[in-house]
């Protein structure tokens, strides 16, 4: 299994991503273009917010087409170019209308490929280095029915296609099952992307399916999201003592607890402040004692979080 090292520039030290070696600590910039309740950051100061990103050493950035309608992969292209200095991981599966709903599945092996071309386009980019496959067959987000129900085997299909031809790297998996992890692992999987954190445990079985594979485990929603009306990871009473004693922020604790508790986690917290962004790249020196990590390991021990792993 691979063994992340604590490279002196590596905030979170580092792990090998579909080759490319990365800081364990990322940033997923959905909140660059969609937080609920608030408007699109600036672009001005998303792209500030993007170049201080790099400043901090993180180089994985997790992204989508269908985050403000190519904006985040728009605002990436502004910042970076095709500089590899930035690993971009996408995602395909959804695509983003205006109405009635912001998101519809697009799940089909050519809407796959059609999400992949868009996505190079918008990123200006020959290649992907990552893209996960978002399934829609449990929540959170959309469920796919009638013809968006796909066959697993077909979009690991043309995955390798797309793999074959160049235009990605490698792949991952998102929002999926133990199940069909396990269905696809012979194809060749980079990493996995499930809702997970301090208030949501129920992926840790297959968390260690890819530990054990040597697959990284790069969850959404570490901190709960943004979302109203899901559990937080910073109203924990645990988290918040545990902030308290130690002298770090809550959010802190809920990620270095991540860190600390599976060495192929990787974080991609996501923040549109260059504050959070980076009190978030500081975690890698957080070490949280045997004891604080039992009183974390406790916080969901209710077993009401919800969750598909
Ligand atoms: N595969 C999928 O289906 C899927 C779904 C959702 C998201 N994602 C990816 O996963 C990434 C992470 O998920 P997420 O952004 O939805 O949720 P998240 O990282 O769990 O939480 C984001 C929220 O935490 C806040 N936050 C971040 N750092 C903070 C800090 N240090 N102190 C206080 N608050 C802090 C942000 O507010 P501020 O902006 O004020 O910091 C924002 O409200 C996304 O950005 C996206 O790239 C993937």
């Amino acid at each position: 299994m691979t063994t992340p090292s604590k490279a002196a520039n590596r905030p979170g030290g580092e792990w090998l991503l579909a080759g490319h070696p990365v800081a364990r600590i990322g940033y997923g910039a959905m909140q660059l273009v969609e937080r609920p309740g608030l408007p699109p950051v600036d672009a001005d100061d998303a792209i500030a917010l993007l170049h201080r990103v790099v400043e901090l050493g993180i180089t994985h950035i997790d992204t989508a087409e269908f985050y403000g309608h190519g904006t985040a992969n728009d605002l990436i292209r502004r910042a970076f170019g095709d500089s590899d200095e930035v690993v971009i991981v996408s995602k395909v599966g959804a695509n983003r209308v205006d109405a009635p709903v912001p998101l519809v599945a697009a799940q089909k092996p050519q809407e796959l490929r059609a999400s992949i071309e868009a996505n190079l386009r918008s990123l200006g980019r020959d290649r992907i280095a990552v893209v996960n496959l978002r399934r829609a067959d449990a929540q959170p987000g959309i469920i796919a029915t009638g013809d968006q129900v796909v066959d697993l085997d077909d979009q690991l299909a043309e995955l390798a296609a797309l793999r074959d031809e160049g235009l990605i790297g490698a792949f991952g998996l998102s929002n999926v099952s133990l199940e069909q992890l396990q269905q696809a692992l012979p194809a060749g999987i980079a990493c996995v992307q499930n809702s997970y954190s301090l208030v949501e445990r129920s992926g840790e079985r297959m968390l260690d399916l890819c530990r054990a594979n040597d697959i990284a485990w790069a969850p959404f929603f570490p901190l709960g999201s943004a979302f109203p009306g899901r559990p937080k990871v910073v109203e924990q009473p645990a988290v918040l003592a545990a902030a308290q004693q130690l002298g770090v922020t809550p959010s802190q604790v809920g990620l270095a607890w991540m860190l600390q508790h599976a060495p192929n986690t990787l974080l991609i917290a996501g923040t549109s402040s260059i504050a959070h962004l980076e009190q978030n790249a500081a975690i890698g020196d957080i070490t949280l004692s045997d004891d604080l990590m039992a009183q974390l390991d406790a916080v969901s021990a209710d077993g009401k979080q919800t969750s598909i792993g």
